[in-house]
């Protein structure tokens, strides 16, 4: 019998805390909603998640550099930006309850296309189809309700100190362009490259990390020459895929990309596509890509009145270029990973286990652990050598763990569930010529090998 999505979501939130990956937040205070800890494993998953990024995107290409901007900016960037007026979204709330919704989500689940609807039109809509509350009741009057976390600066708390933590990085790439061009010698086309945490006050937070209201965002701001724009969103988009598909190894038919039609799009977006993914709650976003055009340069242009243009050396011609703007939630990534790769075995819940059993076949480099150190025997000088031998490996710069306790089923079955691709175990052999016998994970092919030849076979094997 197939596993129900509901089910697959329960046994990885459990593997999730059980295991080290993530953790409630303010766990000993009963929890603090939507707030996630990420523990030793998931902190090294999304580190090398990120790591991978950034090597393919940023020390990968030639044309591209990494900066790293503050979370709360002068005050301004957000009016400019157009965040302070529009980024909302519609909320309602039940009289009765107090709980709040967002209106979209809600005329959604009533059947009603919202596509291209305003506020406005939402509204009505509202009153039209009679919408109530999830738990039956009436609806208090929507409004419009600003995603921007607002505090404050210095040491007054007048209104001249107000500032916002950032919604997302992509804000401080437009900041440092002039910056970033004039310093750093690079030619159109070139993209600015961030990672970083930022912070919106979603209405309805949820579905474990997936949508949070701390979270983090890898994003690329690629500047082009405007007739050049169209191409460069093609080829970013065929980057999103080769990300997708050949590092995260996520397949194909669990991914759509979908172009956003007209009426949906940001107001100056000349272009949408969105990666969706089929996680067990539905299909649902994990990335963007968007043409934002001049829209962003142009309008600081304005309001700080520096010149943002670009020189063209050759032409003499000054321009503001075009921006192609692809978006990955690094947060959101992972969710995706963990939900992808967690193979579940119903049919063995062997050793006494409650669960079945799990397997986390994540890519080799991703894994939070590359290797187990697993002697069979504790006594005549096996754990001494062990540890030696786990020192030696570690000492490579691979992330290594030395397990001498509890039956070798037992640490296989640990190992396998925080997604450890290669296991070492060593013997009384190992003793004798000094090898050991590795077992991958997914093949369950044993080979022996030289103590001496482990780290290079690893690093050969981080796909
Ligand atoms: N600069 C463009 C931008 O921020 P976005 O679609 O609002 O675009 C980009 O966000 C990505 O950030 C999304 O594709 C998603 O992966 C992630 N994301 C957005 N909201 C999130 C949330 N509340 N929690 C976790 N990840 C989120």
């Amino acid at each position: 019998m197939a596993i129900s999505n509901e089910k697959k979501m329960d046994l990885l939130l459990s593997l999730c805390k059980r295991r080290g990956f993530v953790y409630p937040d303010s766990d000993i205070y009963g929890g603090f909603a939507n707030a996630w800890d990420y523990g030793p494993y998931g902190t090294e998953l999304k580190n090398n998640i990120r790591d991978a990024w950034w090597k393919l995107f940023v020390h990968g290409r030639e044309d591209m550099v990494g900066i790293d901007t503050p979370v709360i900016q002068h005050p301004k960037v957000w009016e400019t930006s157009g965040h302070v007026a529009g980024f909302s979204d519609p909320l309602v709330e039940d009289k009765k309850t107090h709980k709040r919704y967002r209106l979209d989500h809600l005329l959604e689940e009533a059947g009603v296309n919202i596509t291209g609807m305003s506020f406005e039109q939402m509204a009505s809509e509202m009153v039209a189809h009679k919408i109530k509350s999830p738990d039956g009741n009436p609806l208090a009057e929507p409004k419009q309700f600003n995603l921007m976390f607002k505090t404050g600066v210095g040491v007054t708390e007048d209104t001249a100190s107000v500032a916002y933590l950032r919604p997302e990085t992509a804000a401080g790439m437009f900041t440092a362009w002039k910056n970033v061009r004039d310093t750093m010698r690079k030619k159109l086309p070139f993209g600015i490259a961030q990672v970083g945490r930022v912070f919106r006050n979603e209405i309805t937070p949820g579905n474990f990390i997936f949508r949070t209201r701390e979270f983090e965002q890898m994003e690329i701001e690629y500047f082009v020459k405007p007739d050049e724009a169209a191409a460069a969103f093609d080829m970013w988009l065929e980057q999103q895929k080769f990300w997708v598909h050949e590092v995260l190894k996520i397949k194909k038919e669990n991914v759509v990309y979908r172009e956003i039609p007209d009426a949906d799009r940001a107001f100056y977006s000349k272009r949408s596509i969105d990666t969706e993914y089929q996680y067990p709650f539905g299909q649902k976003e994990l990335y963007g890509l968007a043409n934002r055009t001049d829209y962003d340069l142009s309008r600081h242009q304005e309001a700080s009145g520096e010149d943002l243009r670009w020189l063209d050396q050759e032409s003499g011609e000054r321009y503001i270029p075009f921006v192609i703007e692809p978006t990955w939630g690094l947060t959101r990534t992972v969710l995706a990973v963990l939900c992808e790769h967690l193979d579940i075995d119903e049919a063995d819940t062997s050793e006494g286990e409650s669960e079945p059993r799990m397997v986390l076949r994540l890519p080799p480099r991703l894994a939070p652990v590359k290797a187990a150190i697993l002697p069979l025997q504790k006594k005549d000088g096996l754990s001494e050598l062990g540890r030696e031998f786990a020192q030696k490996v570690r000492a490579t710069g691979l992330t290594v763990e030395y397990d001498e306790g509890g039956s070798i089923g037992k640490r296989y079955r640990r190992q396998d569930e925080i997604g450890t691709p290669f296991c070492f175990t060593l013997d009384y052999q190992t003793k004798e010529d000094g090898t050991v016998t590795v077992r991958d994970r997914d093949a369950m092919t044993q080979e022996r090998i030289k103590m001496e030849d482990v780290p290079a076979w690893i690093q050969s094997k981080l796909v």
